[in-house]
């Protein structure tokens, strides 16, 4: 991707939105070189929805329909054709508590990320700052990720660790982790923006266009 465009995101949340925001501020402050055009939640009542209205963001729910972990072919139709609409350049996952399928991972390749609360391929899934509490880590951390159809699975574009005290709790350690979701998705975001982004295989590298 070529250096000074500002990229166009569409977001996609189900919770709520503190990493959205820390991307819309980016945005507004302009230390990323990106725009968020649209907002969507497969969750009527998300924070996320009205946190983005509050920044003047187009923010809609999309009904998910009858499955609980993931959206039909029609119903991911229905989310490509909202972004296709609002010409998105990338697809931003924060916080979207569903795994996508084909129909929609077709539709944007190597344009879906997301962040992940751990540093994968280290607890997949959910609650990831638990499941490293519990198992007795040191250091967990963030990660962010290209998505495939796996569940956190897809190549690696940046992690920033985090420290696991010894008198942590669950609510510290994710505090923790979320302070560094906050850094590195502005950080990864604006590399996606300023830099060419290179996949060989499993691996990523960012470079400057010659
Ligand atoms: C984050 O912890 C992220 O890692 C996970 O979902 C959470 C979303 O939080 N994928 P928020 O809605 O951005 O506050």
């Amino acid at each position: 991707m070529r250096s000074d465009r500002r990229i166009r995101m569409g977001i996609l949340g189900s919770g709520k939105g503190s990493n959205m925001e820390s991307i819309v501020e980016g945005c507004s402050a302009g230390s990323i070189p990106a725009e968020p055009v649209i907002v969507l939640s497969d969750v009527a009542d998300a924070p996320i929805l009205e946190r983005a209205r509050s920044y003047g963001i187009r923010a809609e729910y999309i009904e998910p329909g009858e499955f609980r972990t993931k959206l039909s072919p029609e119903i991911e139709g229905t989310y490509v054709e909202a972004l296709k609409n609002a010409q998105v350049d990338y697809v931003v996952l924060a916080g979207f508590m569903r795994v996508l399928k084909n129909v929609f991972i077709s539709a944007f390749p190597q344009r879906i990320i997301n962040i992940h609360p751990s540093l994968l391929p280290a607890f997949p899934g959910l609650a990831a700052w638990k499941q490293a509490l519990d198992y007795g880590v040191k250091y967990t951390g963030c990660t962010v990720h290209f998505v495939d159809e796996g569940v956190d699975s897809g190549p690696i574009l940046g992690q920033e660790v985090v420290p696991v005290m010894p008198d942590d709790t669950h609510e510290t350690l994710h505090g923790r982790i979320q302070a560094a979701e906050h850094r590195l998705y502005p950080a990864v975001i604006t590399a996606l923006a300023r830099k060419k982004v290179v996949v060989e295989g499993r691996r990523v590298r960012f470079s400057y266009d010659a």
